[in-house]
This record gives C-alpha cells, structure tokens and sequence, in this order.
C-alpha cells in the first residue's frame, strides 16, 4: 500500500488472486479502479460485501488467474502472495509471469510480493527477463495476526521476511 500510495490515481490496476481483497479494498480507498480476479467465489463475495463504494471502482471476477487474457489495459498487475515456486506449480507460474511480462502495456508496472527467499526470487527473474527491469526492490516484515477462533485457544501471531519488486518494460 505504501508504494501504491506515491503513484497517480490515473491506471487502472488487476489485482491477480485478490483474495478477500486484502490489497483490492485499500486500493478502492486510495481511488484505483481495481479489478480483482479469484478462484474463490466465497473470497470474491466477500470482498464485494466489504468493498467501498468509492473513491475508486471495484471490478470482481470469479476466474483462474491463467485463463486472464486482457493485460494491456492495465497500469498496474499485482500478484501478491500468490507465487510459490513449488516443483508442482513452477512451470505454470513462470508461464503466466512470462505472459504478462509480454502483454503488458509499455508503461505497466508489474508489482509482485512474495517470500523473502532467494530461490524464489531467482525463478521469477528468469520468467521476466530479459522484457522487464526491477525499478524497485523492498524487504519488509510481513505480520499475520489471527485472534483466537475458539474459547481458550491462543491468538496467532507469526512474522516472516517479504519481499515487493516493482518491474517495468525494459528500455
Ligand atoms: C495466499 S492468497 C493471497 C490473496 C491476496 N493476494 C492477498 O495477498 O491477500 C492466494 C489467493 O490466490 C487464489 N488463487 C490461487 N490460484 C488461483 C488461480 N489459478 N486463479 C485465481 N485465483 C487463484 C486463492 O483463491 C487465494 O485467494
């Protein structure tokens, strides 16, 4: 959200496995246009219901994040916590990260937060380059705080190492 809040409000951003909208409603806030993509209908009826009604706009899509054909319209692609790298999954991943490294409009930005975790890391420069550049690279902790769900269970905190970049199109 901090990097989101020193860009214009003028693009448009795609918001890939948005979740519960997490990223999505915040954005709404700041005055994006948003549309968000998910596999899980439950996740996307829960973000419309928590969505606000400006000053931004909220699109919400029930659809796999592969089948996603129209990248050019977007200024901004997220994709956050939604790349693993595992051995089952590497191979597709790196394919949708290819696809929109070359659908993406010329001035688009591909922002992306993930593990801090260099293998992973490697992979997903391997999928964008050579098309795309790192224009910035932020380390972060990131902080998942649960309240306890039952009497006299213990509330759930845990803290792990993240990691934004923010690529364009190379020059
Ligand atoms: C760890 S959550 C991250 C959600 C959100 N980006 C965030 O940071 O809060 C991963 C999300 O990706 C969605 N997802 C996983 N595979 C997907 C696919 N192929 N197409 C669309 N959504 C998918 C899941 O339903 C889940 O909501």
């Amino acid at each position: 959200m901090a990097y989101f809040d020193t860009q214009l409000r003028d693009g448009a951003v795609l918001d890939l496995g948005c979740g519960q909208g997490r990223n999505a409603i915040p954005l709404v806030h700041m005055g994006f246009s948003v549309t968000g993509v998910d596999l899980s209908a439950v996740g996307i009826a829960q973000m419309v219901a928590d969505a606000p009604s400006g000053p931004g706009t909220l699109t919400a899509k029930v659809a796999d994040v592969y089948e996603v054909q129209q990248i050019a319209p977007f200024r901004y692609i997220l994709l956050d916590s939604m790349l693993h790298f595992a051995a089952k999954d590497r191979h597709k991943e790196m394919g949708l990260l290819h696809n929109i490294a070359s659908g993406m409009a010329p001035t688009a930005r591909l922002v992306v937060c993930m593990p801090d975790v260099e293998q992973k890391t490697r992979f997903l420069f391997s999928a964008v380059e050579p098309m795309l550049q790192s224009l910035q690279d932020e380390r972060f902790p990131y902080v998942f705080e649960q309240p306890a769900l039952k009497k006299g269970q213990a509330p759930h905190r845990s803290v792990s190492e993240y990691r934004m970049l923010v690529f364009s199109k190379s020059a």
